[in-house]
């Protein structure tokens, strides 16, 4: 049986590529490379020593994707990373995001819809719940009006999931991520930002090597412990894992519903001096930043209830911020050929 990973050159593609190849599974990648290189692949198999089945093909059009299922009859299992991410270019370019995040997962549910039994693991986001009235956010918390047409595809692409799942042989399993940070402990294969990076962690470790001027820190006067925003953020590897056992989950049928739901997250929240000091502490070296003004659409706070994920799925984390920062300072270094 084989398992299609769409995005999976991607930064969390290529990671729960490596660890459904540990697990066994035989792989087949879908990247359209607009967010990834090639390259990604030799990492992959660096690691693992197995090469997936890559066929660069766009799902946004859509006879490639009912070509590819022509030629890959036996695909029935799906894990859908492939999606623009860009919070704030998916303000100023909306139509691009519901084109690419919405489209292609219309057109890769008509595939699965035909087979007689399918499984669907979709790339959600914490983003869906907004600003959370409660903490830490359980997967019943309302869903918010989304703040970015990036959060709305994510909220649409749930509802069309939902609605498809209840009239048809598809088992889904939504993946609610809030901040994947770090890389695989090798530094085979890591966080590759084009252009400015958007994320915390990819700024910091920039800056660290020197090719950023410094951290701008958005906003110091939030109503947290030291003003700063604060998040849940979880290492790439183990946000990878939780994916192989959502997936065995739907393979074994342990799923209770035909449509779940979990919040993949450490269950701790830190704030962005706090990720800064950790930094600073791991890297045993001063990070150049500054309180700038807060960046619009940010939200206070966000962390995971985990106990859904711990309970039912039966996956936690097992790294700590310190090791997922410090494997993200590895790969910066790796790849700047420090
Ligand atoms: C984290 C904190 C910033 C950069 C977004 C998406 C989410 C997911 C992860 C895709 C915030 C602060 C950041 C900087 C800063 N994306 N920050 N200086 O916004 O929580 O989540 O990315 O799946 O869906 O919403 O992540 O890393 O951008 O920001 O001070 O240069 O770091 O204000 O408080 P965010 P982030």
């Amino acid at each position: 049986m084989k398992i299609l990973v769409t995005g999976g050159l991607g930064f969390i593609g290529s990671h729960t590529v490596v660890e459904l190849q540990n697990e066994g599974f035989e792989v087949v990648i879908i990247d359209n490379l607009s967010n990834s290189s090639e390259e990604v692949l030799k990492g992959i198999v660096a690691i693992t020593g197995k090469t997936p089945v890559f066929e660069k093909l766009d799902l946004r059009e859509k006879t490639s994707v009912q070509d590819f299922f022509k030629r890959h009859t036996d695909v029935a299992s799906i894990i859908h990373f492939a999606a623009s991410k860009a919070v704030g270019e998916s303000v100023e370019k909306p139509l691009l995001y519901y084109e690419n995040n919405i489209n292609t997962l219309i057109y890769l549910l008509q595939e699965l819809e035909q087979k007689p039994e399918a499984h669907f693991i979709f790339s959600s986001s914490c983003t869906v719940y907004g600003q959370a009235e409660t903490m830490p956010i359980n997967e019943n918390a309302p869903i918010k009006p989304a703040m970015s047409p990036y959060g709305n595809t994510k909220q649409i692409g749930e509802e069309i999931i939902t609605d498809v799942a209840k009239v048809s042989n598809i088992n889904a399993i939504l993946l609610r991520y809030f901040n994947p940070i770090g890389s695989h402990p090798s530094a085979e294969i890591g966080e590759l930002p084009i252009g400015v990076p958007q994320n915390l962690v990819p700024f910091i470790t920039q800056t660290a090597i020197g090719l950023r001027k410094e951290l701008s820190v958005y906003g110091g006067d939030y109503p947290t412990n030291d003003g700063t925003c604060i998040r849940d953020y979880i290492h790439v590897v183990d946000l990878a894992k939780a994916h192989v056992v959502a997936l065995q989950r739907l393979l074994n049928c342990q799923n209770v519903d035909k449509i779940e739901t979990f919040n993949l997250g450490t269950g701790t929240g830190s704030s962005v001096l706090e990720v800064i000091n950790a930094f600073e502490k791991v890297s045993e070296q001063k990070l150049a930043y500054k309180i700038v003004d807060r960046r619009e659409g940010d939200i206070t706070s966000a962390f995971a209830n985990t106990d859904k994920a711990s309970n039912i799925l039966g996956w936690k984390t097992q790294s700590t911020l310190e090791e997922a920062i410090a494997s993200a300072w590895k790969w910066e270094q790796k790849v700047r050929n420090v």
